[in-house]
């Protein structure tokens, strides 16, 4: 394919330096402020390099590194590099949760781009929500846009066995709990699961949106898999600072790279690593971004057609470190290739059938062969009924198979604070059966939808061998968790959806291969407990939360704001310079 290169007079950036005028001298003396001339910048694409580095996010401790040596491939490609820092959504210490903030990195990233003499944008991060958040606002901006993903850590080790971000943390708490291992052996865990920085290395949040990212066509074929220790990595991100340069000179825009046939590349790909529940709401957020309808049955469908060729935890043995040296992304897609839209358009400036052809897979245990799959299909499941009239996820991938279909007697807790302060009773009436329902986890109940949606084993079923239970909340899960978890139950408790009105003691219904989730309730009685039932208050009352309470959508809609989705309203104009 051809194409059209800009001229310097149609940068974006030119608009702020090219002129003849008051302004222009004021942003070209304080350009010159921080010791550049004119030759630095004059005629070249503008790159804005937005940093999600931060030291209260350890998964992200080498992007400042990174981003000057994206800024040395920038400086060799003829453009001139600025990097904006940008808030970190740091998944482990950041309260209540990192999902309560997407919205607002990916506000923050699209006014950050727009309000400046951007021409060009390198997004740098990782961590969970940030590369959903990155991507968000690069897409409502549209101007040409790169992801550094942060990749993730080097493997975890105890003892000589290798140990997994957060999937083994929960399987060990477990066994701590239930005296399997000792005080001794958690605290040698703790010095040997997080080795490197960069992020959690299980197949969990972090590790599908760097590759949901990569599918999509964000990153530069391969980048998503590189350890983030690895040099690399560190390559990669020179090559990116040399390639969004020439993205700026094509045009590249998100708005040419993301179509229908992308999301459905992504969403295959999702199933096919058994990738994070998260993925489900961030591509659908990334979707409505996009002005591209997708909505939780095309996940189902292309669910029932795809098989877990991804043998890595929590779904699988191995982990991200083991999926790079046998091949990464590229030898997982080639594997998928009949099943791919070929011809999507990616940064590169070609199609993901040219960036992935002829990868090799080199470890086969770790990317297997479609017939050796570890489940023919369906890693991800979309489930409905009168208990989620709008849809609720699960994975089966990561769940005892004899759950699959269960019916079991609801305990129900009101609120995560309930849940707590009873799990762990002797005196709680449990078995293996039961089914835990959590209330008041959704967008609004959380609020922000906190990761509760594995909910703990009661410790006196724990001290009875049992590992896993059916649970359902409103709530998410970490990408690291498993079991048979139904996750994201839309409308949420907090609205009065029909989660609200579950009791203790009611029959509940799940049928993963009829993807049905009921509540064996009659309508006259619910119709009875809906009249008594009445609404949590609000948490905020003002700042960033008031506005989160007032305009974030339901899981099924991407828990986006209502008024950032491309059909909220026409483009938002170009800033006036004067
Ligand atoms: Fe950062 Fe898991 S805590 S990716």
């Amino acid at each position: 394919m051809t194409t059209r290169r800009k001229t310097s007079e149609e940068l974006r950036s030119h608009r702020w330096y090219g002129a003849d005028d008051l302004r222009s001298f004021g942003h070209r003396s304080r350009t010159k402020q921080m010791g550049y001339a004119s030759e630095d910048w004059a005629g070249k694409p503008v790159i804005g390099i937005i940093n999600t580095w931060s030291e209260a996010n350890s998964c992200h401790f080498h992007l400042r590194q990174r981003a000057e040596e994206v800024k040395r491939g920038v400086w060799q490609a003829g453009g001139y590099p600025i990097e904006m820092p940008a808030i970190s959504l740091g998944e482990v210490l950041m309260k209540p949760t990192t999902m309560m903030y997407r919205n607002l990195l990916s506000m923050e990233t699209e006014e950050l781009l727009r309000s400046n003499p951007i021409d060009g944008a390198v997004l740098l991060g990782g961590c969970d929500k940030n590369i959903p958040g990155l991507l968000m606002g690069a897409i409502s901006m549209d101007i040409p846009a790169i992801v550094v993903p942060a990749g993730p850590m080097l493997r975890g080790n105890w003892r000589g066995k290798p140990l997994g971000s957060g999937s083994d943390v929960w399987k060990y708490w477990m066994e701590l709990k239930s005296g399997g291992i000792q005080n001794a052996d958690w605290d040698e865990m703790e010095d040997g699961i997080a080795r490197s920085f960069g992020t959690c290395m299980v197949m969990g949040t972090a590790a599908t949106m760097m590759s949901m990212a990569e599918t999509l066509g964000f990153t530069l074929p391969g980048a998503s898999s590189i350890p983030a220790a690895d040099s690399n990595h560190a390559r990669m991100a020179s090559l990116v600072g040399r390639r969004v340069v020439d993205m700026v000179w094509e045009d590249l825009k998100p708005s040419d790279i993301l179509s229908a046939k992308s999301f459905d590349n992504a969403i295959r790909a999702l199933m096919a690593m058994g990738g994070s529940t998260n993925g489900v709401i961030h591509l659908v957020a990334l979707a409505g971004r996009a002005g591209i309808p997708l909505t939780l049955d095309r996940f189902d469908e292309i669910a029932r057609t795809t098989p877990l060729i991804a043998n890595i935890r929590p779904s699988g043995q191995y982990l991200m470190e083991d999926f790079f040296y046998a091949g990464g992304l590229r030898a997982f897609l080639e594997k998928l290739r009949p099943m791919l839209n070929l011809d999507a358009r990616t940064v590169s400036g070609k199609t993901l059938g040219e960036d992935i052809a002829g990868a090799e897979t080199l470890i086969p245990d770790v990317i297997l062969d479609v017939d050796k799959a570890l489940k023919a299909d369906g890693a991800l499941a979309i489930v409905k009924g009168n208990l989620a009239p709008d849809g609720a996820v699960i994975k089966p991938a990561a769940a005892e198979p004899r759950l699959h279909k269960h019916s079991g007697p609801a305990l129900v807790f009101e609120d995560y604070n309930d849940m707590a302060a009873r799990i762990d009773d002797p005196n709680l009436d449990v078995t293996a059966d039961t089914v835990l329902v959590l209330k008041q986890s959704g967008p609004l109940g959380g609020p922000g939808m906190p990761e509760w949606g594995m909910l703990p084993i009661p410790q006196k079923l724990l001290k009875q061998g049992v590992r896993d239970m059916v649970r359902i909340s409103d709530g998410r899960m970490s990408g690291t968790s498993y079991g048979a978890c139904v996750l994201h139950v839309s409308p949420e408790s907090h609205v009065g959806g029909p989660l609200a009105l579950v009791k203790t003691g009611d029959i509940i219904e799940l049928d993963v291969a009829a993807r049905t989730l009921n509540m064996k309730v009659s309508d006259e009685e619910l119709a009875l407990r809906r009249a008594g039932w009445k609404q949590q208050p609000v948490v905020y009352g003002r700042g960033y939360g008031f506005i989160f309470t007032k305009h974030v959508q339901q899981a099924d809609k991407g828990c986006d704001f209502d008024f950032l989705r491309a059909d909220a309203g026409p483009k938002v104009p170009e800033p006036e310079i004067h």
